[in-house]
């Protein structure tokens, strides 16, 4: 099945508010031409999300959030609703980012009520999933992504996951220059699409997009894109660059091997 090229720019908590505008800017304006075959997103810090969609109105880049509130509203000091995300024009939302997960203490039942609120939105949802250094050393690493699969996408129908991007991001290779090999990345992915296909159907398992999250870089996005089963990327510190998140975006949009 042909999967669409997806790849999100997450800008986690970097730039301000001319510098996040400027970015955008400079990436709506290449879009018209470079862009027109694959998904791209940007997730900017949530102050920035109104004036980085007003300068991305009108071009083929979508507007995404890092995260969201696992509850519709109230009186939660801090939180950013589901609702308050679409006000803004936001249509996608990460959930279950490694950071949230491991620096901020998210748990997995807090991950999984957060991605049931996304869809239950209308968002559509990158769950990001991966295991650390320690756990893949152990031999755990297939073991965790499954578990982390199994506990976000529990009770939730194959039809609510049709629109969904799984993100595979080893936590060892977020920020550190050290990315997955495209053999690594190959394998991880296949393992993530036998899992919905066994636990769902493989139309679901073939029609989902997986993508590729880690040290991403222009060096490097060629070889992993070219992996069959890596349908794209999430780039971290890569996205912040507009010329290297292009040259990204141009490498899915020439090289990925779907099947
Ligand atoms: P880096 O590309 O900076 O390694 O970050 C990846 C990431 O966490 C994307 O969500």
């Amino acid at each position: 099945m042909q999967r669409r090229p997806f790849i999100g720019g997450n800008w986690k908590m970097n730039t301000d508010l001319a510098s996040g505008a400027a970015l955008a800017q400079a990436l709506g304006a290449a879009s018209v031409n470079a862009l027109s075959s694959i998904d791209v997103v940007v997730f900017p810090p949530f102050p920035y999300l109104q004036s980085v969609g007003r300068a991305l109105n009108a071009t083929a880049i979508a507007l995404g959030a890092q995260d969201l509130s696992s509850e519709a509203n109230g009186a939660l000091t801090g939180e950013v609703s589901a609702e308050m995300l679409t006000d803004l024009g936001v249509t996608w939302v990460l959930v279950g980012h490694s950071e949230r997960r491991h620096r901020l203490g998210e748990s997995e039942a807090l991950v999984a009520e957060k991605f049931a609120m996304a869809l239950a939105s209308g968002l559509c949802a990158v769950l990001c999933v991966g295991e650390t250094l320690e756990e893949r050393k152990a031999g755990r690493a297939h073991e965790v992504v499954v578990r982390q699969l199994e506990s976000a996408l529990h009770g939730l129908s194959a039809d609510s996951l049709r629109e969904i991007v799984v993100a595979y991001e080893p936590v060892w290779a977020i920020g550190t220059g050290v990315a997955a090999t495209a053999t690594d990345a190959h394998e991880a992915h296949r393992e993530i699409r036998s899992f919905v296909s066994s636990r769902y159907d493989s139309e679901l398992a073939s029609g989902i997009r997986i993508v590729y999250g880690g040290s991403l870089v222009p060096g490097n996005a060629k070889t992993i894109f070219a992996e069959p089963g890596v349908d794209g990327g999430l780039v971290g510190g890569a996205s912040l660059k507009a010329g290297d998140f292009l040259s990204i975006c141009s490498a899915a949009a020439i090289g990925i091997a779907t099947g």
